[in-house]
């Protein structure tokens, strides 16, 4: 699978949605958090590094621009890059010195980063609807179409919303 379109889900669809990710993506990877101010990036990518045991109390990257969650066999880089002005900007932080091992890279406003930031395996759109969120999940890479192989999208949706798969 390549492509999963979910609409009109709410919080905890989200956040189950996001823990269904999670397993799949513990090799590393890039997660691109695309979508408008309160789409629900940030609790799509807190919900992710819980389930990958980063711990309850998950801060935001809004302030310090990134956060960095050290676990087991894994390192997660949560980036929230809407305070930046340009990508070049981004030079100081050094992102290819911390791309070392298995690291997974959950980006919000990744458009602001683009040309200095890890290509996205997976882009997570998110919209805001007439109830709950659209999410549009999209592969970018074959690595990103692995962690959609087989996802149990029945797992996460109630068959009051709307779901489509593309391969
Ligand atoms: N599926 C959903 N349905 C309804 N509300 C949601 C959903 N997902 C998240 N929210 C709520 O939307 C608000 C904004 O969420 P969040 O901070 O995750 O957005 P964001 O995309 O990270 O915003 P920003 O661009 O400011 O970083 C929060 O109050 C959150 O509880
Ligand atoms: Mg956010």
């Amino acid at each position: 699978m390549t492509d999963l379109d979910l609409r009109g889900i709410d919080e905890s669809a989200l956040v189950a949605l996001a823990r269904e990710l999670a397993p799949r993506v513990r090799g590393g990877g890039s997660i691109h958090l695309a979508g408008p101010l309160g789409a629900g990036k940030t609790t799509f990518a807190r919900a992710l590094l819980r389930a990958l045991g980063a711990g309850a109390r998950i801060k935001s990257p809004t302030y310090t621009l990134i956060e960095t969650h050290a676990m087991p066999g894994l390192t997660a880089q949560h980036l929230d890059l809407y305070r930046i002005a340009t990508a070049e900007e981004l030079e100081w932080l050094g992102l290819r010195d911390l791309a070392d091992g298995a690291v997974l890279w959950l980006i919000e406003w990744p458009e602001r980063g683009a040309g200095a930031i890890p290509e996205a395996d997976l882009v997570v759109r998110l919209a805001h609807a007439a109830v709950g969120r659209n999410v549009h999940m999209q592969a970018c890479s074959a690595h990103g179409a692995n962690w959609l192989a087989g996802f149990p999208v029945g797992e996460v949706v109630t068959s009051k919303q709307k779901v489509s798969e593309n391969s």
